[in-house]
């Protein structure tokens, strides 16, 4: 049955009054799902309709439902409308309402199985307009038929622009929002590579974690530095991100030739586009889609001591805001070359240190001299065999130069016996790997190696010592890679009791006793390596 409401104009004339007082509101609120839900509320009651939604574009090219009432909530989340389609199309054009008396019988209308589901009759639509972009569709239906009146369209139009006021006024925050977040991921991702800078001890993983945060923090395709070398004379390729193991020769022309401008300038060079620079362009560049580079000179102690670039796939210009991250970036990959060169220098000497201590034990061992030597070799070459990463490599290294070292503890009468040891030499004995544990222990910089030195007389199977209960993956990688090391150098030398065995007898027991007292990984990396 056709309904005219005939309300009295009063009324809708009280309505729009509420429209504005709403908007006076609207400072106040930063909820745009709550500012929406009152206008339709209010819109509905206006306009004695039984449903009302706001329908907004999305990336796809669609119309979907931002908010609606009076339609089942599950079936109207899953629609969408396509946009330049039927009467989407013809709403999004019109600057003003679009009235449908008859929904069932008009050929432009989508989705006739939601309408006839919910029995709806008439329509009133108006596309929402923000800054001259139409953003999406306020839309009222009713279940009767209905004529709408002028006057309808008028409070309509009037509710639809306040609703795109309010989608407007979200839409700021929501940009803001995106630049404070953006800020503060900056921020965030700077401090963490200063803290990197400050708590690093391994200076090529610390300028691989510098590079890869400049790389997100520019948005860029690959990050590369390149550092002045000791003798001043040229520059150097040292760290990169993004690039990979590539090999370009013309790229390391291309790169070097601008590197060496930016370090004669001393100023930032930036290539907006490559193209417009060189019609040469690296092939390297070509095939990653690079089309812009900047590049930023490095300090340190007032002198040139490298350059940081980063390779863009869009055509970038940068904002003075962008330029003085990335110079501040650079700031912190100089300070991180500098730790770097002083880690190294620091952590050279220490190796030196702590190899000689090692030679002086072995000294005090007539059966075990250049033992420790030997172990670190064998370990090597098994940490290689395994692919172990650096960081695990390098701490096996000290470990295997140190991992008697507790012997310093024990009574040398015992490690000198030459006849059979007691249950209480054994006992004595036994207590190295413990007393080596707290010596490295008192070094910062040896924390990693001290439960592979507590742990380097483990069994695989249990049953070692200091803790018999530890069992396979649970020893630490380079305890078990020392076992196997310090064992095979241990049946390869002299002993009071024994003569050394040979290089297959001294293999054959390290297969006996591969996963029993040996990591059968391990024992397999070892006896594979060229002898
Ligand atoms: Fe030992």
């Amino acid at each position: 049955m056709e309904k005219n409401p005939n309300d009295s104009l009063r009324i809708q004339i009280s309505n729009i009054t509420d429209f504005s007082e709403m908007g006076s509101r609207f400072s106040k609120t930063v909820s745009v799902d709550h500012l929406l839900s009152l206008i339709l509320k209010q819109a509905m009651s206006a306009m004695d309709a039984e449903v009302c939604i706001i329908w907004l574009k999305d990336k796809f090219g669609n119309l979907v439902p931002r908010i609606s009432f009076g339609l089942n909530s599950r079936i109207i989340q899953s629609v969408k409308m396509r946009l330049g389609v039927g009467l989407v199309k013809c709403i999004m054009r019109k600057g003003h309402p679009t009235n449908i008396y008859d929904l069932s019988k008009d050929k432009r209308v989508p989705l006739k199985r939601l309408i006839k589901k919910e029995g709806l009759s008439s329509l009133l639509a108006e596309p929402l307009i923000m800054e001259n972009d139409r953003v999406g569709v306020l839309m009222i239906c009713t279940r009767s038929k209905r004529r709408f009146t002028a006057t309808d369209l008028k409070v309509f139009a009037a509710v639809a622009k306040q609703s795109a006021l309010t989608i407007a006024d979200v839409g700021l925050y929501d940009r803001m929002d995106k630049k404070v977040r953006q800020k503060i991921e900056e921020i965030s991702m700077l401090f963490t590579m200063s803290r990197s800078i400050t708590s690093s001890v391994n200076s090529s993983l610390l300028l691989n974690t510098i590079l890869d945060k400049t790389r997100l923090l520019m948005k860029a395709k690959f990050c590369t530095l390149n550092l002045i070398d000791k003798s001043r004379s040229k520059l150097e390729f040292a760290a990169e991100s993004g690039l990979g193991t590539e090999e370009n020769e013309d790229f390391r022309v291309f790169e070097g030739e601008l590197a060496k401008k930016v370090v004669k300038s001393g100023m930032p060079l930036i290539l907006n586009e490559i193209a417009a620079y060189t019609k040469k362009i690296p092939v390297l560049l070509k095939r990653k889609k690079i089309h812009s580079v900047a590049f930023v000179p490095l300090f340190s102690n007032r002198r040139h001591s490298g350059v940081l670039a980063a390779y863009m796939q869009d055509v970038r210009f940068f904002e003075k805001a962008e330029m003085e991250i990335f110079g501040m970036v650079a700031s912190l990959c100089s300070m991180a070359v500098d730790n770097s060169a002083m880690i190294d220098k620091v952590r050279k000497d220490y190796f030196n240190s702590i190899k000689t201590l090692a030679e002086i034990i072995d000294a005090n061992d007539s059966y075990t001299r250049g033992h420790c030597d030997k172990v670190m070799r064998y370990s090597l070459e098994i940490c290689k065999r395994l692919n172990l990463d650096n960081r695990d490599v390098s701490s096996i290294k000290t470990a295997s130069m140190l991992h008697d070292i507790g012997k310093i503890g024990v009574d040398l009468s015992v490690i000198h016996k030459e006849g059979k040891l007691s249950d209480e030499d054994w006992a004595k004995i036994r207590k190295h790997p413990e007393i080596g544990a707290r010596i490295v222990r008192q070094v910062g910089f040896l924390n990693d190696i001290v439960p592979i030195i507590m742990h380097h007389h483990a069994k695989f199977s249990g049953g070692g010592y200091p803790n018999p209960v530890l069992r396979g993956a649970r020893i630490p990688i380079g305890a078990r890679i020392i076992a196997v090391a310090d064992a095979y150098d241990a049946m390869m030398s002299d002993r009071p009791y024994r003569k050394a065995l040979s290089h297959e007898e001294a293999v054959a027991e390290l297969k006996k006793c591969s996963g029993t007292q040996f990591d059968p990984k391990v024992v397999t990396a070892f006896i594979s390596r060229k002898v």
